[in-house]
């Protein structure tokens, strides 16, 4: 009875010191209110949380770092929401702090000079795509989900999407950091510099670390000339192989001007049609696979270009069918195609998703072993394999068997097939966690796939720099 007391006592005093530094407006109080922070995207993870708090700025992110700190209390730093490993929900115990930086929004530069854009880490996506293209330049950094998530959640997970193939991922596009370390101290590694050989480059420890080892609360990122004109084209090809075969002419014929590069199956194409309103598939007959391919240039003639390439590609017979876009709107609509795939599976009862890379040339054996797997196990699965070919992953999606709900398919026959996928990958060569991460969903799988050498290190990294484990624990990491 005395302990529950004391414990009351130390939660009204953290949650009232906390209120102090970040006032009522930081303070998400209302049941109503906190519900969104506390599940994810998917509706797979719902967690509890001691205080929501949303700070207005790194010296009250810092604040609230040292105070969870010194009260032994663990943190979950939150951006848009949008990612697909429970990486920002809190878990069950309702002992935890949430701290979202969707207050920091502040975009402080473009600079069209050095090519550099400095922002708040809680700044949405589209925001700092727009504000490049004020200026005329580019930030190549391009998701569905980019309507809602903040860049510090897309540098925190690494984040891929559809222009990795030309510009890398997120990772490859950061110049500096600010980071809430988990004492609450400010490091404070913002340089716009290209070259910095000071020693450990420490702001890729962050980077991919999913909120683990401290908090980002302002980043200085890299921008490029925005292309001029752009070449886009839905091509139906006779097989996986055939496209990659068009990937590396494609990048052969062009300069390597390929921007985007995604394969889109017949069945993930039918699933749009039939369930995203305004969708139009431009061919008359079906095929089974498509890649969408964009090519960006400052030369008018890329529009050329990308016909000689496709002319290529139908005469070799790699080719069986191409819809080229003929102005902004009739890209748009082609975008609108791929973009429009993971919402045309929400409508059709939601995916059993594998994040899986492997190396290009072995994708078309991959794809064959990985579907007879599938169909040993559960023959009547449906595969809604597709995703970001030009950089060698898939998102190899099942939708259940019809009849059977998601829930129903996650119990059994799911979690073998992901086995076999899963140990196909690694065989492969390839990796588990493509994009997405890892968060809560995927600890298990980083535990059993990793090196027991990488793993080790990870822990002696986390342990550097959060002993008490109170930077977003089980994430990533098993505990
Ligand atoms: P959140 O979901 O809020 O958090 C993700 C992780 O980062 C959590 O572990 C969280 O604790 C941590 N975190 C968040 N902010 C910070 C911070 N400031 N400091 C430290 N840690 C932080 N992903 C891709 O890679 N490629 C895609 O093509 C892609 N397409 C998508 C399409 C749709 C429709 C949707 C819904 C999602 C898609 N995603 C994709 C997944 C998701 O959008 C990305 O993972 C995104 O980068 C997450 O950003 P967020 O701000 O929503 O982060
Ligand atoms: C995509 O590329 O569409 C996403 O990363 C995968 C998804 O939203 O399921
Ligand atoms: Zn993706």
């Amino acid at each position: 009875m005395k302990m529950g007391v004391d414990l009351v006592g130390k939660t009204n005093l953290i949650v009232e010191q906390l209120r102090q530094i970040v006032g009522d407006q930081g303070l998400v109080a209302d049941d109503a209110s906190r519900q969104p922070y506390l599940r994810d995207e998917l509706g797979a993870f719902h967690g509890r949380a001691l205080a929501i708090v949303r700070p207005a700025d790194t010296e009250q992110v810092s604040e609230v770092v040292k105070a969870c700190a010194a009260a032994g209390v663990a943190m979950v730093p939150h951006g848009g929401n949008t990612g697909y490993c429970g990486g920002a929900t809190p878990d069950e115990s309702g002992r935890q702090v949430l701290i979202s930086l969707e207050r920091m929004r502040r975009i402080h530069e473009v600079d069209a000079i050095g090519y550099t854009l400095t922002a708040d880490a809680g700044c949405v996506l589209a925001n700092l795509q727009a504000a490049a293209e004020e200026k005329g330049l580019l930030f190549p950094l391009s998701l569905g989900s980019e309507g809602s998530c903040q860049i510090g959640g897309n540098l925190s997970t690494n984040a891929g999407g559809l222009a990795v193939l030309h510009y890398g991922n997120a990772r490859d596009l950061v110049l500096g950091l600010e980071v809430v370390l988990p004492d609450g101290e400010v490091w404070d590694g913002m340089k716009a510099l290209r070259k910095d050989n000071s020693g450990y480059d420490l702001k890729q420890w962050f980077i991919g670390a999913e909120g683990t080892l401290g908090i980002i609360t302002r980043v200085v990122l890299k921008l490029f000339p925005r292309p001029a004109f752009q070449a886009t084209a839905l091509v139906a090809v006779a097989s996986i192989a055939a496209a990659c075969e068009l990937l590396a002419a494609a990048r052969k014929l062009s300069g390597d001007a390929v921007t985007s590069f995604e394969y889109i199956p017949g069945f993930a194409l039918a699933l749009v049609g039939q369930n995203i309103d305004g969708a139009r598939v431009p061919f008359d007959d079906d095929y089974a696979h498509h890649v969408l391919i964009e090519l960006s240039s400052h030369q008018e003639n890329i529009q050329q270009t990308l016909e000689d390439i496709l002319e290529n590609a139908l005469e070799s017979g790699h080719a069986l069918d191409a819809a080229i876009a003929g102005s902004g709107e009739q890209r748009d609509a082609l975008w609108r195609l791929r973009e429009s795939v993971p919402e045309a599976q929400r409508h059709a009862g939601g995916s059993y998703k594998h994040d899986v890379s492997v190396p290009i040339p072995r994708i078309p054996q991959f794809m064959d072993e990985a579907c007879e797997a599938v169909f040993e196990v559960a023959g009547d699965a449906r595969i809604c394999a597709y995703g970001h070919l030009g950089d060698g992953n898939l998102h190899f999606n099942l939708l259940p068997p019809a009849g059977m709900s998601l829930e129903q398919f996650k119990e059994s026959p799911g979690p073998r097939i992901s086995q076999r996928i899963h140990t196909l990958a690694h065989r492969f060569e390839g990796s588990v966690c493509a994009e997405h991460g890892v968060g809560q969903l995927k600890a298990g799988l980083l535990a059993q796939y990793a090196s027991p050498v990488a793993l080790k290190m990870m822990r002696d990294i986390k342990h550097a720099l959060d002993p008490a484990g109170l930077m977003n624990p089980g994430k990533v990491l098993l505990p």
